[in-house]
């Protein structure tokens, strides 16, 4: 009989008129790595974070090693050899990187109440260096880092803490490539250790890699779980989302000679010439109307940059970001937006949305100029773009007034998405526009994508996620230390393998 390491036992959750959580039973075997999946607001972050102490449930009950286990909070949970990496930022900004790494453990590096804060850098390093990111300086203070880098800290603060059960919430969203395989490494090694991983993601392909079974949650109810043969993408799919996926999810047009396709007209809307600074190296490109320009590469390629001095929020020290057929030129976000561009940010909490403001708001907002009405803002109206985009991308929830922050990862992300398509900009930058989003709801927004392009607006999409660059792009650009390294275009051929090649 196999080992369970962790039960719950009929755990239910809800917030105000939300049912988050309905009598959800799960088990976790000894030395397993469980995918813990299901559609966007599913209650998958709402479990973790009751089984890793940060909440409690209404009722129901959970147990550990066949001992009732009720963790009073994070700590706690982390004693009872239980952690988690958050879907969210989980690290402290204003504190160094070592601080962040042996939060609560400082007393490790301290004699006589004094910390010894080289012997506290020295550890960090080596730590650091042991999972395969030795270029983290341990002294920083985390705000110099970028999201990637904090989010491997947390991977170090875990192989640290030598959890027997840890819990990774969407961790590999944030990571690029390189990234990854620090967090696959660890995953592997705790398997192999005999301890056990809960792993929830949306990326199907990463989860038939790493796991070997797992339960699938729709509307806070576990629907089942799979495992060996059982397991296979179609089954998982149709368990997420309780109707049957298409295989291919992307535009399927594919013109052999690029320049005979209608679609793409003459005219550039979107160029840039020479963009030159710490991160990008005499960058040019051009985006026609009608046109998907995918951006791909490592993630500290510069492509992340990139969008960014498009859409006017980082200024280069050399080169032009030109709109309109050369007839306007972009130095700043203002600029960028009275030229009707629009730019849907990588990192949704700190760039993209206003948290503690209402989806409402968060919405309509940037379509203040357009929506006014003699000084006003008609309320209707308001209601109505919520409704009409809320519908096309299934965000889940309560009303448009409830706030930001209370949404599940994925929804926060459809919400940034559906503020900018509700502007009708006709020059689009996206930044790895899927990130976090369930497998249905991807569906919709490769077609709203492809319509965008039909209706004739330029599209930049920056991308970590080949298949989507591959199935999405009418042309593709192969970013690598700041440059340029190769461009492709649109074909029925073209493979990951092709794109990899010029990336590393
Ligand atoms: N603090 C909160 N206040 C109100 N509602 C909440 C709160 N936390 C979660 N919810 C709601 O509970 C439901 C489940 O959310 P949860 O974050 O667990 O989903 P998830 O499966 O992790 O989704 P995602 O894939 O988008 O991360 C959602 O409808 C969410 O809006
Ligand atoms: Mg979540």
């Amino acid at each position: 009989m196999k080992n369970i390491v962790l039960q719950t036992h009929a755990i239910s959750k809800h917030f105000e008129s939300t049912r988050a959580l309905v009598e959800v039973s799960i088990e976790l075997y000894k030395g397993e790595v469980l995918g813990l999946i299901g559609e966007n607001g599913s209650g998958k972050s709402t479990l973790s974070s009751i089984i890793a102490g940060v909440q409690k449930a209404d009722s129901g009950g959970m147990f550990l090693h066949g001992k009732p286990y009720s963790p009073a909070s994070i700590t706690d949970a982390g004693k009872k050899g239980i952690s988690m990496i958050v879907q969210e930022q989980g690290t402290l900004n204003g504190i160094s990187v070592a601080a962040n790494i042996f939060a609560g453990k400082e007393g490790l590096f301290s004699r006589l109440g004094i910390l010894d804060i080289k012997k506290m850098n020295r550890e960090a390093k080596k730590l650091l260096a042991s999972i395969g990111v030795a270029s983290i300086e341990p002294s920083l203070p985390v705000d110099k880092l970028s999201f990637e880098e904090r989010k491997l800290l947390e991977v170090a603060r875990s192989e640290f803490n030598k959890p027997e059960i840890l819990i990774v919430d969407e961790t590999t969203t944030a990571l690029g490539k390189e990234g990854r395989g620090v967090m696959y490494q660890m995953i592997k090694r705790m398997r192999d250790e005999g301890k056990s991983v809960i792993f929830i993601s949306h990326d199907i392909q990463e989860l038939l890699d790493i796991c070997s079974r797992v339960t699938v949650l729709r509307d806070g109810r576990v629907i089942g779980s799979l495992s060996g043969n059982e397991m296979q993408a179609p089954a998982m799919k149709k368990m997420m989302v309780g109707r049957d996926i298409a295989e291919n999810m992307f535009r399927n047009d594919y013109i052999d000679v690029i320049d005979n396709n209608d679609d793409i007209s003459k005219e550039t809307l979107l160029s840039a010439e020479h963009i030159t600074n710490a991160l990008l190296d005499a960058i040019s490109l051009q985006v026609k109307r009608g046109e998907i320009l995918g951006i791909g590469g490592l993630t500290d390629c510069g492509m992340h940059e990139l969008g960014k001095v498009l859409f006017g929020l980082s200024i280069p020290d050399i080169g032009t970001v030109w709109v309109n057929n050369k007839s306007g030129k972009i130095v700043s976000a203002q600029m960028a937006i009275k030229n009707r561009m629009a730019y849907v940010s990588k990192n949704r909490d700190t760039e993209a949305l206003m948290a503690a403001c209402s989806i409402k708001d968060n919405m309509c907002l940037p379509l203040w100029p357009r929506l006014k009405h003699f000084g006003l803002v008609p309320p209707k109206k308001e209601m109505n773009i919520v409704k009409k985009w809320g519908e096309k991308l299934s965000i889940k929830m309560q009303n448009p007034k409830q706030y930001v922050m209370q949404l599940s990862g994925g929804n926060k992300q459809k919400v940034s998405i559906a503020k900018w398509l509700a502007s009708e900009a006709d020059i689009f930058i996206f930044d790895c526009p899927t990130r976090g989003i369930d497998i249905g709801v991807k569906n919709d927004i490769y077609h709203l994508l492809d319509n965008l392009r039909k209706e004739g607006k330029a599209i930049l999409m920056i991308s970590e996620e080949l298949p989507e660059l591959i199935g999405m792009s009418d042309r593709i650009l192969i970013l690598k230390n700041g440059k340029i390294n190769g461009e492709f275009q649109r074909k029925r051929s073209l493979s990951e393998a092709d794109l990899i090649n010029y990336m590393i």
